[in-house]
């Protein structure tokens, strides 16, 4: 079984509450159609519950009449939701009024939902920006104990088998946070070795990338890649990290030998940790556009519930994996 079929094999079993809050949007609703078919969650979808019914009809998705449909103008849960906003932003100094607006967001909705119990995970954004998703996360859900940085991990299945463990490796953080100081990028490392672990098996091998192998240059971007790789090291003692490599050192066996000989990661890393999101984000899309991979995600790390981005250009089956995935999170199994 391929890694994905695994992932969708075990959500099945989860019976797990996704919340889809682009309810209208035709390849959110594609995806919740099949999803719905092939018992991978149960689907929450936010929208007018006619239009919906009636774009759903239009496009022949017979199981979404199997979804459940929260109106965002008007629903049961609407003035209970808004005491909890009120609550948690108290030191924000939200008011009722301005949480009642708010609610009418499906984005905003859906975090409420989760925060309440009554949703066990939420995957958004193929009409959304990812910010316009996160915000309402990152106020109302929060990040796990222990954590300051969400981040976000791709899951890169390439079709040629030489690089990482069989083509596969993980990247991160490719669509979060824009400019991580040392203990932040420290902390992304731990994380992506953590989720590289968890949903692929893989014994996790740290490269911290930068223009520099082993002190090849001297800069402090190179200086921040350096603490980084000594914080993650001290953080994660189960899990090898070495830095700063660059890509070829961290992925080309012969490179890696040559460049940094004494490294128990180069030549051999399958997690790749980019020094900030513009490198992170510009290498996934390259890579992804430039040498077929697959990528899987962005999966988010360090949430403290699964709520997981889709990219604008994704596709029905994206949205299907991710939220397969986000099942498996909702479990605790990732
Ligand atoms: N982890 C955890 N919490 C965070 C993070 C983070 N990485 N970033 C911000 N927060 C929290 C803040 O602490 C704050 O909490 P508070 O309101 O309780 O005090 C809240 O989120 C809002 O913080 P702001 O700094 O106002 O957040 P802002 O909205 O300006 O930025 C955001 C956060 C939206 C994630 C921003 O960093 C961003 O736009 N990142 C880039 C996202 C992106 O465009 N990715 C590329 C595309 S994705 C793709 O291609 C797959």
């Amino acid at each position: 079984m391929s890694l994905l079929e695994t992932i969708k094999a075990n959500a099945k079993q989860l019976n797990k509450r996704i919340v889809l809050p682009e309810g209208l949007e035709e390849r959110t609703l594609k995806a919740a159609n099949e999803i719905i078919a092939d018992g991978i969650a149960d689907i929450i979808l936010i929208g007018n519950p006619e239009q919906v019914k009636s774009k759903a009809s239009e496009l022949g998705l017979i199981n979404i009449e199997k979804a459940a449909i929260v109106n965002p103008i008007k629903h049961d849960k609407k003035d209970a939701y808004a005491d909890l906003m009120v609550e948690l932003r108290k030191s924000k100094g939200l008011s009722k009024d301005e949480a009642l607006k708010l609610l009418e967001n499906p984005l905003y909705l859906a975090t409420l939902m989760i925060k309440a119990g009554d949703a066990d995970g939420e995957v958004a954004g193929a009409e959304n920006a990812t910010g316009d998703v996160l915000r309402p996360a990152f106020q109302y859900v929060k990040t796990l104990p222990g954590i300051s940085v969400v981040s976000g991990a791709f899951i890169m299945i390439l079709p040629e088998k030489e690089y990482g463990e069989n083509g596969m490796l993980v990247f991160a953080d490719c669509a979060v946070h824009p400019d991580p100081d040392a203990k932040q990028l420290a902390e992304i490392a731990v994380a992506t070795a953590k989720t590289t672990k968890a949903i692929t098996g893989m014994e996790s091998k740290v490269a911290l990338l930068s223009f520099s192998t082993k002190g090849s240059a001297k800069h402090a971007m190179v200086d921040k890649v350096v603490e980084a790789t000594k914080l993650a090291q001290e953080a994660a003692p189960e899990f090898d990290f070495d830095g700063d490599l660059q890509a070829d050192a961290a992925i080309v066996e012969a490179v890696g030998k040559k460049k940094a000989p004494d490294s128990k990661i180069a030549g051999k890393a399958n997690v790749l940790v980019f020094p900030d999101l513009q490198s992170g984000n510009i290498s996934y899309k390259l890579v992804q556009r430039m040498a077929h991979a697959e990528a899987i995600g962005p999966v988010l790390q360090g949430m403290a519930a699964p709520i997981n981005d889709l990219s604008r250009g994704c596709s029905v089956s994206d949205i299907v994996n991710l939220v397969a995935i986000t099942a498996n999170q909702a479990s605790g199994n990732m």
